[in-house]
């Protein structure tokens, strides 16, 4: 008799059931459009032992979108790492934007650096080095901040998501303002 194998089904989490359907998005796609800078920056990551937690490529097109959406000037990011959605974010928002990006790691933001200066959108990026929860708080002090943030884009810290919503929440602008989480689509 026939020995008959019972055939597995491949379940993967994301939308796309299909790597080579992926990839095809991706080459059709997504790299065509990418940025030059963000380009080295994403080959410069690939030599980080971590280079796994760089934002994925199509995520950060997707964070472009959302950003041109709410016509974006003034964002917070926590997690920066090597800076990819960083930069993603400096290149789409105006001239006049403003992000404040906190990590409580220098060393990986210093590898991007020099390419995030080379685009000339450092003056667009305040980089604190710090726990992110103590830097919500604090712009929270300062009544001026509560409601006038468009967007927000959170990579780090998972076990804070909810502190930081909270947070987030009193910082964006009510009706106008997005918030991002990694991870979570
Ligand atoms: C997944 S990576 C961020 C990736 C980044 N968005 C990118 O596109 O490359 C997470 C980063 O969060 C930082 N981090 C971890 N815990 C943190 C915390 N409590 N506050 C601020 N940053 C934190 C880590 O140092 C790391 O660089």
């Amino acid at each position: 008799m026939e020995n008959k194998k019972k055939q597995v089904p491949i379940l993967t989490k994301g939308l796309l059931q299909s790597p080579e359907l992926y990839q095809y998005i991706l080459e059709s796609s997504v790299y065509p459009n990418e940025p030059e800078p963000l380009k080295e920056l994403r080959a410069v990551t690939a030599t980080h032992p971590w280079e796994f937690m760089g934002t994925a490529t199509d995520a950060g097109q997707m964070m472009s979108m959302l950003l041109q959406l709410v016509d974006a000037k003034k964002t917070t990011e926590i997690g920066v790492f090597t800076g990819y959605s960083l930069l993603r974010t400096a290149l789409t928002i105006p001239d006049d934007g403003m992000i404040i990006a906190v990590d409580i790691s220098l060393d990986s933001y210093e590898i991007g650096l020099p390419i995030i200066r080379k685009a000339g959108v450092e003056r667009k990026i305040n980089f604190v080095q710090s726990e992110a929860l103590p830097v919500l708080d604090k712009l929270l002090e300062t009544s001026d901040n509560e409601g006038s943030s468009d967007f927000a884009y959170v990579d780090a810290d998972k076990m804070n998501y909810l502190n930081y919503h909270e947070r987030l929440l009193k910082l964006l602008k009510v009706g106008g303002g997005i918030v991002v989480y990694d991870n979570t689509l």
